[in-house]
C-alpha cells in the first residue's frame, strides 16, 4: 500500500451497538485509539433506538476537480465555458466504467479565481461509490493540453478539491427529553438536561473555541468509522472543518432544538457535513479488517456508508453533549482510563474492576499515580485473592 514499508501500526477496532438508522438495526466498527468513543457512540445509539432511531439522507457523490490557469485573457475564458462538449469526448475512455455505474460528469464551468489573475476550470464529476480521488485528479490532467489550446494561458496544475461541498450527508432524532434521564446526574431531569444541550449547541455556533472541540467529538466517531473501512480520514477531516467555517467563522456541525408534543419536552438534533466516503477503490476493502468492516456494515453504498456515518456523528456528539452537560465528561472518562492504567500495570481477569476501582479513586484526589504505585496495587490486589488473578 504505500512506499518504503517496515511493518503496520495497529489500531483498536470495537463495535458501536444498538444504533437504528432510518428504520434497520445497525453495528457499526469503529477504529480509534481512544477510550470511551466507542462506549458512548453505543450509549447514544441506545437512547436515540428508544425514540425510533435516526433518519438520514445523503445527496449524489458529486465531486470537483479544478484547472488552474495562468494568463487566460477574457475571450480565452469564454472559449473555456463552452469546451464541455469537448472535455465530455476527451474523458470518455477515462469515465467509461463511472458512466456504467450510473456516474460520470455532471458539468464543466469556469470562473476567475478572486485574488489572483488565474482562471479555474472545474469539473464536476459523479464517482457513486468510489472516494474518486485518482479519477478526479486524473481528469483533471489529461485535459491539460486542450484546455491550454482552447483558453490560451498555461496550466499551474490540475487536482481534485477535497472541499467535498456537494457530497454531503445528514442525520436527525427526535427524543423525548425524559428518555435522557440514564444520562442525568441527582438532582437533574431529562428536561434540564435537553435545555443544557440546546444551549451547548447554541454555544457552538457563535464561539469557535467551543466549536472546535465540538466538532472533534463528531469526528471522533466519523473519522475512526472512516479508518475502520480504508477510507481517507484525512479527505474527511479536511472537508468537514472547511465546511464548518464556510460562513467566515468557525461552527459547530449540529444543532439541537427543543419542542414540545403532548406537553412532554422534546430534543432534536441534526447534522449535515461532506462526508466523502468510499466502499470501493483506493485503500476500501484492500485489508482483510476493512472489508470485514464492510460485511459488518451489511455491504453499503458509498451513499449509505454516508448516511451510517452521519449517524454516527451525530450519536458520538449527543453522548459527548449529554456527558458534559450532565454529569461531566471525566467522570466517564477517568474509569477507562484507570482501566488502561490497570492493565498497563500488570492487572488482568478479575482482578481488573477491583484495580480501575482503586486506581480512579486515587487519580481523582491526585491527578495521575506513579507506575510503582499501580503495581504494588495490581499485586495487592491480586494477593487478596489469587485465584482470580490467575484465570
Ligand atoms: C473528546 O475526545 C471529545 C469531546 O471533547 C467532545 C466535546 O467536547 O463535545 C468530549
Amino acid at each position: 500500500m504505500v512506499e518504503q514499508a517496515v511493518g503496520m501500526t495497529t489500531v483498536p477496532l470495537g463495535v458501536a451497538t444498538g444504533f437504528v438508522i432510518d428504520g434497520r438495526e445497525q453495528s457499526v466498527p469503529l477504529a480509534t485509539e481512544e477510550p470511551s468513543v466507542i462506549a458512548a457512540a453505543t450509549f447514544a445509539a441506545y437512547l436515540v433506538a428508544e425514540a425510533g432511531g435516526f433518519t438520514t439522507w445523503a445527496a449524489d457523490p458529486l465531486m470537483c476537480a479544478h484547472i488552474y490557469i495562468e494568463g487566460v485573457s477574457d475571450a480565452g475564458l469564454e472559449a473555456l465555458a463552452r469546451m464541455e462538449p469537448e472535455a465530455r469526448r476527451t474523458l470518455e475512455p477515462l469515465l467509461a466504467g463511472m458512466v456504467e455505474r450510473g456516474g460520470g460528469l455532471r458539468g464543466v464551468s469556469v470562473c476567475r479565481v478572486v485574488g489572483t489573475d488565474l482562471a479555474r476550470l472545474e469539473l464536476r464529476i459523479d464517482v457513486r461509490d468510489a472516494l474518486g480521488a485518482n479519477l478526479l485528479d486524473s481528469a483533471a490532467e489529461s485535459l491539460r493540453a486542450q484546455v491550454e489550446r482552447a483558453g490560451g494561458g498555461r496550466v499551474l496544475m490540475g487536482i481534485l478539491s477535497n472541499t467535498a461541498r456537494e457530497r454531503r450527508a445528514g442525520a436527525s432524532f427526535r427524543l423525548p427529553a425524559g428518555l435522557l434521564g440514564p444520562a442525568c446526574p441527582a438532582g437533574m431531569d431529562g428536561g434540564e438536561l435537553a435545555r443544557r444541550i440546546v444551549v451547548a449547541s447554541g454555544l457552538a455556533q457563535v464561539d469557535p473555541e467551543r466549536a472546535v472541540t465540538h466538532n472533534k467529538g463528531i469526528m471522533n466517531g466519523i473519522s475512526a468509522l472512516a479508518l475502520a473501512t480504508g477510507n481517507d480520514t484525512r479527505a474527511l477531516e479536511a472537508a468537514a472543518h472547511a465546511y464548518a467555517a464556510q460562513a467566515g467563522t468557525y461552527r459547530g456541525l449540529s444543532r439541537y432544538s427543543l419542542s414540545e408534543d403532548n406537553g412532554e419536552p422534546h430534543l432534536l438534533g441534526e447534522i449535515d457535513l461532506p462526508l466523502p466516503l468510499g466502499t470501493v477503490g483506493g485503500s476500501v476493502g484492500f485489508t482483510p479488517a476493512s472489508s470485514l468492516v464492510l460485511k459488518i456494515l451489511g455491504e453499503p453504498t458509498g451513499e449509505g456508508l454516508a448516511r451510517i456515518a452521519a449517524a454516527v456523528g451525530l450519536a458520538q456528539n449527543l453522548a459527548a453533549l449529554a456527558a458534559l452537560c450532565g454529569r461531566g465528561i471525566q467522570n466517564g472518562h477517568l474509569r477507562l482510563h484507570a482501566r488502561r492504567l490497570a492493565w498497563r500495570a500488570g492487572a488482568r481477569g478479575a482482578e481488573t474492576a477491583p484495580a480501575t476501582e482503586r486506581i480512579a479513586a486515587l487519580l481523582r484526589l491526585r491527578g495521575s499515580l506513579p507506575e510503582a504505585e499501580m503495581r504494588a496495587i495490581v499485586l495487592e490486589v491480586r494477593a487478596r485473592s489469587p485465584a482470580e488473578g490467575a484465570r
